[in-house]
């Protein structure tokens, strides 16, 4: 492990000559436009830097820069990067094939092992990706009520097809008075618009009054029950509930996006930590530890609409074998370890003690969420709704990233990303990360104009 015991002077001269060559070929040289580090761009470092691998809890760049990784891919990363027991599975299963697209076994024991662990899952779908899974979920309760509109919140994020490309990460200065549905994409049909309605989170009663004026056209509401990209906002006390109620109340199919949740918060993800069950749940992230699979869950009768002539789902690499192995030994490694036990322990650990750090020096810092995903805020009040990151100084935030990096840890540079903990996160690992987000205070409080 060289991981700094000073601030460094960071090297991205490689990161710099392919993010340079990425250009060429690749819009904004990036596979996906979050992976853009906007904030900082160009103005302290490459507007992307370059991963040449990961192991464990660390993560290494091209330039060979070591860190402590909490981004965790967006999350996925639950037991650790190259995880031997994942990989040995993964490894042993390719020998037999990559892809049938046909039945195989493994699908079915992963449909038993996840309706054991997860209190909605009567009937489980597979697919890759969370975006598959929401926009399956949506299509399924479209069919389910025969309506056609939905009901977001600001702030969720839930992939990116466009149903749900509304009001995700919203300008503040664009955002009205009450909420409004607000393309977060150029390429959006506007008629897409006329079917989705935007609430404000935890809202009880913006989502009373728009349910009631709507439940004639309103198939689902849709929500991620731990807000987890636009930093950690958890769910008021008894919102869940009161969703639950509304829904029930007027034929609405409750779904909860539980892409980041999923596994992590629990085993039966925050529904299993609220104790509110929804009609149908999607998973992804945590499922497979990085491995791309993705997963519909839900009530026998709500998912009994799918099916030929009925509602369509399928994919090529639907239930393949590999992330179909992946996610069979994650699951049973999260059953059978106390995988939960140690990143609630470290998590805990962490957040207490960030905020113990600032505390000391009288700087307002929110640390906000659950052990398992969480974020500081540079702010004196808690935030409780997309809005309040107005109040947020995300500018500091960012300085802060660029010292953290110095220092070898890697947080994202959004600050409405979530901190990730994983099994692999060791005592080691928090000595260092508190030392540097001690040690990076006083350079991160001095606005930078240039690459150190
Ligand atoms: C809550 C939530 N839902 C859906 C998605 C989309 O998942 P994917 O990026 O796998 O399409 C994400 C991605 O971050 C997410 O956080």
């Amino acid at each position: 492990m060289v991981l700094p015991v000073r601030a460094r002077k960071l090297d991205f001269d490689r990161s710099y000559a392919l993010y340079q060559r990425a250009l060429e070929h690749i819009p904004f040289g990036v596979s996906s436009n979050a992976r853009l580090w906007r904030t900082v761009c160009p103005t302290y470092m490459p507007c992307s830097i370059f991963i040449d691998h990961a192991r464990g809890s660390h993560i290494w760049d091209v330039d060979n820069n070591e860190y402590v990784d909490y981004r965790l891919g967006y999350g996925p990363v639950i037991l650790g990067h190259a995880y031997k027991p994942v990989n040995d599975a993964v490894m042993k299963a390719s020998l037999r094939g990559e892809v049938y697209a046909l039945a195989n076994e493994l699908e079915i024991t992963l449909a038993e092992l996840m309706c054991k662990l997860v209190p909605c899952a009567e009937q489980v779908r597979f697919a890759n990706s969370g975006t598959e899974a929401t926009m399956t979920a949506i299509r399924i309760a479209r069919a389910f009520t025969k309506k056609d509109k939905i009901l977001k919140f600001e702030g969720h994020y839930h992939g990116a097809h466009d149903y749900v490309l509304f009001s995700t990460d919203t300008p503040f200065e664009k955002l009205q008075p009450t909420a409004q549905p607000i393309e977060a994409s150029d390429g959006i049909p506007s008629s897409i618009r006329e079917l989705v309605l935007v609430e404000r989170w935890n809202d009880f009663v913006g989502v009373e009054t728009a349910v009631r004026e709507h439940h004639k056209e309103l198939a689902a509401i849709i929500l991620e029950p731990i807000m987890g990209n636009a930093a950690v906002i958890p769910p008021a006390a008894g919102f869940l509930k009161h969703l639950r109620e509304l829904c029930d109340k007027y034929n609405i199919v409750l779904i909860f996006d539980e892409v980041k949740t999923g596994f992590r918060i629990t085993h039966g993800g925050a529904q299993q930590l609220f104790k509110v069950t929804p009609d149908l749940a999607t998973y992804s992230k945590s499922l497979g530890n990085g491995y791309p699979v993705a997963a519909i869950a839900g009530k026998a009768d709500t998912m009994g609409v799918v099916g030929p002539m009925k509602v369509a789902h399928g994919g090529t690499y639907s239930a393949n074998p590999i992330s179909l192995t992946a996610a069979i030994t994650t699951l049973n490694i999260l059953r059978k370890h106390p995988v939960h036990d140690r990143i609630k322990a470290y998590g805990s650990k962490l957040m207490k003690g960030i905020g113990r750090v600032f505390k000391d020096r009288d700087i307002s810092c929110e640390v906000q969420g659950f052990p398992q995903m969480f974020q500081f805020m540079f702010t004196d009040e808690s935030v409780t709704e997309y809005r309040d990151l107005q109040r947020v100084d995300q500018e500091l935030y960012a300085r802060f990233h660029y010292e953290l990096l110095r220092r070898g840890v890697m947080v994202d540079e959004d600050n409405e990303e979530p901190m990730f903990v994983c099994y692999s996160h060791a005592p080691a690992d928090l000595k260092h990360t508190l030392w540097a987000v001690e040690d990076a205070i006083e350079d991160a409080t001095v606005p930078r104009t240039s690459i150190v």
